[in-house]
């Protein structure tokens, strides 16, 4: 028997995304992989009175399980009202780079309330084809679908590219109005991962901290001349916070050159028509960095709660500061 969304609690994105483009700001989204990455989401999200997407790629719905992952869905909706004396805020649960029109569908089947269906690095026409096909199912269940155009260089599952090519202003229209997406996934310069650009690309401040170069908010602003109103989204927008960085690499890691976007770049964007943007590497940045503090100070210690509850409130943490001070979504609820 198939779920549908709705009877999770869930929303699709559409409205969402439409009020963010009137009012000038972005829906995060943020993607999990478990329990204690989806409470910090919902804590944060409840706090601030932010909508939020809940992004699930193909590798963390195997890792979570299919089944599992319905009910920790549907649990985040009643958490979210258990946090807010019933209320709630609006919750989307979204397959993040989807590869094949079966992945998509089989989400769709199972409670997902929106997609992405990644033909990004297929041929023009292929792409159409397949983000087409992928609309039609989904729009006969009400949920919503993104596609993208232009690659983002980085891996992520069985989508990976080695080299990013910037999305083409002149194909965008064509694109929208043949397959029927509800928001667009562009590339202008952000990429996946803690290592978004070589040193090479980079010059070093003072400090010896490389300094990326900015984003092309001129193919951006050439987009949304082609495409007005329209929802874009912005993949790989983690910053790579150099603090996190430090702590992993003082307590055991080896994590080199890792630089991100900055945050006065997110912002600017955030304020134009990109009204989602994807944040993942940064949570696993801030994981990663307090379970390795505390195993490095407390070698003693084996009770996972003693590790993971401070992970989830540094993400916590993390994720309220990108909600109030990146994506401008706090009150949006
Ligand atoms: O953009 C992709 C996300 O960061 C998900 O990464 O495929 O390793 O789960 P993943
Ligand atoms: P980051 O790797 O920059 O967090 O990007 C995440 C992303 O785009 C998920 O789709
Ligand atoms: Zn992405």
């Amino acid at each position: 028997m198939p779920t549908h969304y709705k009877d999770l609690g869930l929303v699709n994105t559409k409205e969402m995304l439409s009020r963010a483009l009137k009012e000038d700001y972005a829906v995060p989204g943020f993607n999990f992989n478990n329990m204690e990455q989806l409470q910090a989401i919902i804590m944060a999200c409840t706090d601030t009175e932010s909508p939020v997407i809940l992004q699930v790629s193909k590798g963390a719905r195997e890792y979570a399980n299919q089944t599992l992952l319905k009910y920790m869905a549907h649990g985040a909706v009643q958490y979210a009202k258990e946090l807010t004396n019933g209320s709630g805020i609006p919750i989307t649960l979204h397959l993040d780079h989807g590869d094949s029109f079966d992945l998509c569908k089989s989400c769709i089947d199972t409670g997902f309330s929106s997609v992405m269906i990644d033909g990004s690095h297929l041929p023009y026409d292929d792409n159409v084809e397949l983000t087409k096909k992928v609309v039609a199912y989904a729009h006969e269940h009400d949920v919503s679908v993104e596609g993208e155009l232009g690659v983002l260089s980085g891996i992520e599952d069985d989508v990976s590219a080695e080299k990013s090519v910037y999305t083409q202003p002149e194909e965008v229209v064509d694109f929208t109005k043949k397959t029927g997406v509800d928001s667009l996934a562009i590339s202008i310069g952000t990429s996946h991962g803690a290592n978004k650009f070589t040193p090479k690309q980079c010059k070093r401040n003072e400090e010896g901290i490389l300094v990326p170069p900015p984003l092309r908010f001129d193919i951006l602003e050439a987009i949304e001349k082609e495409l007005p109103d329209f929802p874009i989204v912005l993949h790989g927008s983690s910053s790579v916070p150099q603090n996190l960085v430090k702590i992993i690499n003082e307590n055991g890691g080896d994590l080199k050159d890792a630089v991100g976007i900055p945050e006065e770049q997110l912002k600017k964007a955030a304020e134009s028509a990109v009204c989602k943007i994807n944040i993942d590497s940064d949570g696993r940045l801030a994981m990663t960095a307090t379970i390795r503090k505390v195993f490095n100070e407390h070698p003693e210690e084996f009770d996972p709660r003693k590790y993971l509850g401070p992970a989830r409130e540094a993400l916590r943490e993390l994720y309220v500061h990108k909600v109030k001070y990146v994506l401008g979504s706090e009150n949006k609820a």
